[in-house]
């Protein structure tokens, strides 16, 4: 027993009784769902990230990879979604299936997915925002500590590109910004020439998130209708996008389509070729994140069995074809390379106000309405992890305050603040790039863990009565572990030593708190 207990199934149905929600979504409105939480900072921040720093133009074939890990794990989502018929997550699922210990270690993985994840889409807010005001927000005020820019004055340009000839292309306005890497790579008599502005704290980030939280204390409808005009307009923006991008494809940008070998800050094996397809996959896989909001309405679905598989796939499905094309696109307009200096932020407004001649109105809307899909994104993912600190507060593992709800708005205002607090620190002081792969880890490591008990549980409780069965078990379940450990495994070493110190924390408050406060543990205890 211990830390390997398990929670009782029949147990967890009665905990839930009470709580049953009305069946009333079909299969259209799954995907809806679905559609809804996935478009996002992914697509709108990340693809441009993948392609400058791994995959290069192939960030396509990384959307590829990517949402195949993603339809493994979600096929396997849908069926503890559908057999254990609670609002809820990840954690719950694993508490049942592979006990105290591991739920924990989801918990604390979906923190980095749904907190982390909130704090890197809250600083693609920001980027957007200073692009929709023409960039009147000091860099200093919108920018973590640990980012800073490389600006060469237009007096200075000649000098450094008489020195690296192959950076003219990247002058815009009679000025040049440099990447990093760039710029470590400069000889020591021109590092004078360069301007550096280092960030302070990202103010726009933190400002959306406490907006937000206000909004989620004072308690939030998830109204169907509010849900359907911002899936709309985000699916019109990236149509919009792609079909008046076409027209402004240079076949050159996309050749040569995957990084060559050699290429300068493209050391390693997941930064270049097929390599860095796998590398790109797992920054874009950020984009994809939210396709398990469809597995948790799993107990308002009309006909689970036939629609949970529907929903997921099917927004799986039709996300993967927009972002395919919306990379093709992107990346054909602007030369991959360019996202790395001046078109690092705010992409696609980048792209439309650069490149798409004609269009400039296009930009200017597209970045109010993406501000607007980003909003919905942060609620979605604040909401999300405030249900998971719920849970593990209901069930003793963490503070009761997690779960002590507001006496006139009913909200869990405790949790909220305090992780205002906690992703505002993240949102303020830790760039955007770092937030967003902490995030994919989070979701992945999860997502591993889940196609596990999928297959534990068949093997341990076959004869619980499934409405929605994974198919080929234990094939598609070790496929999804595959895929998605493949992907953790190509994330930057950074990223992961940053990732295990995260859990290995995480551990040392499980056996230090959790495990002596558990509801669980006192229960089996006492009888
Ligand atoms: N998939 C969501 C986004 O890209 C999290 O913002």
């Amino acid at each position: 027993m211990g830390s390997f207990s398990r929670k009782n199934i029949d147990h967890l149905m009665k905990e839930s009784e009470g709580h049953q929600l009305k069946r009333t979504l079909g299969a259209g409105n799954l995907i809806g769902l679905g559609v809804g939480a996935i478009i996002g900072a992914g697509l709108f921040v990340r693809t441009a990230a993948a392609a400058a720093e791994a995959s290069g133009p192939a960030v396509t074939l990384s959307f590829i990879v990517a949402a195949i890990g993603c339809a493994f794990a979600g096929i396997c989502y849908a069926e503890f979604a559908a057999m254990i018929p609670i609002a809820g997550s990840a954690y719950a699922y694993s508490y049942v299936t592979m006990g105290e210990l591991v739920a924990w270690i989801i918990g604390w993985a979906l923190m980095m997915e749904y907190a982390l994840g909130a704090a890197t889409v809250s600083i693609a807010w920001s980027e957007y925002l200073n692009n929709l005001l023409g960039g009147a927000i000091p860099y200093e005020w919108c920018h973590s500590p640990f980012e800073s820019l490389h600006q060469v004055a237009s007096n200075n340009v000649a000098q450094i590109i008489a020195y690296k000839p192959e950076l003219a292309s990247m002058i815009k306005n009679g000025a040049l910004i440099l990447s990093d890497e760039q710029f470590a790579m400069l000889p020591q008599n021109l590092v004078g020439l360069v301007s550096i502005t280092n960030g302070y704290v990202n103010l726009p980030a933190l400002a959306i998130l406490f907006l937000i939280t206000l909004v989620l204390i004072k308690g939030t409808q998830e109204s169907a209708m509010f849900n359907a005009i911002i899936v709309f307009i985000k699916v019109a923006i990236v149509l919009l996008f792609i079909a008046i991008g076409w027209q402004f494809i240079k076949p050159e940008n996309h050749m040569p389509y995957l990084i060559p070998e050699g290429t300068p800050g493209h050391e390693g094996f997941f930064k270049w070729g097929w390599g860095g397809v796998v590398g790109g996959a797992a920054i874009v896989f950020f984009a994809f994140i939210g396709f398990d909001a469809v597995s948790t309405a799993a107990q308002e679905a009309k006909n689970p069995k036939r629609d949970m598989p529907i929903g997921i796939l099917g927004s799986l499905v039709i996300c993967t074809i927009l972002y395919i094309l919306f990379g093709h696109v992107l990346t054909g307009v602007t030369n991959w390379q360019e996202f790395k200096t001046s078109g690092k932020e705010a992409s696609v407004a980048y792209t439309i106000k650069n490149y798409m001649v004609g269009y400039e109105w296009l930009g200017t809307s597209v970045t109010v309405a993406i501000l607007a899909g980003f909003s919905s994104v942060i609620l979605v993912m604040l909401m999300g992890q405030s249900r998971v600190f719920f849970s593990m507060s209901n069930d003793g593992l963490m503070p009761k305050a997690f779960s002590e709800l507001h006496p006139k708005f009913k909200t869990p205002y405790k949790a909220n603040i305090i992780l205002f607090v906690f992703v505002g620190l993240f949102a303020a002081f830790v760039p955007g790039s770092v937030a967003g792969d902490l995030t994919s880890f989070g979701t992945l490591f999860a997502f591993v863990l889940v196609s596990a008990g999928v297959w534990i549980m068949r093997v341990k409780s076959p004869e619980i009565e499934r409405p929605f069965k994974t198919p080929l078990v234990p094939l598609i379940p070790i496929l999804g572990i595959l895929v998605c450990a493949g992907m953790i495994v190509a994330l930057d070493f950074q990223t992961l030593k940053v990732a295990v110190i995260w859990m290995i924390f995480g551990l040392l408050v499980y056996f230090g708190y959790g495990k002596r406060h558990s509801k669980l543990h006192k229960d089996n205890q006492a009888k």
